[in-house]
This record gives structure tokens, sequence and C-alpha cells, in this order.
């Protein structure tokens, strides 16, 4: 029986390092499915990570984000296989329990503090907001 995931990472499998024609999105992916397997069962049962062509972050790569049901997505951008694993797995843990998935800038580990290329509000916080406006 599969069980559902609460969480997911996705990662650009297009991006490609500066000057080279490196795609390593399927790397980082595999360091990744490791380092959370490697972390546990309850970070591993609870996330689920994943390829996608593009998240519009090319001129950052590599691009990575972070969904969870009724959270608030990330992405984040100059992501590195070989230095940044222990900071995505470090804030999965963290995403994990935020209720709605909001975080600042200082309370994400390393790079995530400063590589952050969006935070969306879950639809249905944004339309929580919305009402309250148009009331
Ligand atoms: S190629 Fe990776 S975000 Fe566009």
């Amino acid at each position: 029986m599969t069980m559902q995931k609460n969480h997911r990472i996705t990662i650009c499998t297009s991006c490609k390092h500066k000057g080279t024609e490196c795609r390593p999105g399927y790397e980082l992916i595999d360091a990744l499915r490791a380092a959370i397997t490697a972390a546990g069962d309850a970070l591993s049962e609870d996330f689920e990570v994943s390829g996608v062509a593009c998240m519009a972050g090319c001129d950052r790569p590599c691009t990575v984000a972070y969904h969870g049901s009724q959270k608030a997505t990330y992405l984040f951008g100059d992501i590195d296989p070989n230095e940044d694993i222990d900071d995505l797995v470090t804030f999965a843990k963290q995403y994990a329990y935020l209720h709605d998935g909001w975080s600042s800038s200082f309370e994400r580990p390393g790079k995530l503090r400063t590589s952050t290329l969006a935070r969306v509000p879950s639809a249905i916080i944004a339309m929580e907001t919305c009402d309250v406006r148009a009331s």
C-alpha cells in the first residue's frame, strides 16, 4: 500500500551550471532523497522528492521548491548538490512543523536565508485574506 505524503520537494531537472551544459538536477534529486532517507522515517515518510523540467528561475540554477497542503510554497535558487543538502534537509524538518509553512528568512538555514526567489501563501490563506479585505 502506498502512503500519501504530506509534503513535496520539487527540483528542476533542466537547470544548467552557469557556463556549462551540465544539468545537476538529477544528482540533486538523488542526493536529497538519500539524505532524507538517512534523516529517518518521520521525514522520509512525509516528503516526496521529484523533478520537473523548469520552474522559471532559470537564471538561478538549481531551483528547488517546497510544497505542502494548505502551506506556503517556497522557490529557492542557487542550490548546489555538493554544498546545500544539509540546509535542504534542515528546512524540510522545519517546514513539516509549520502549520501554514510560513517562515522568515532569519529562521531558514544557511543559504536558504538568501536564496529565496518566492514565498507564496497557500491558496486557502490567500483567499481568506482576500475575503477579509473585501468585507
Ligand atoms: S531551467 Fe531550471 S528553472 Fe528554468
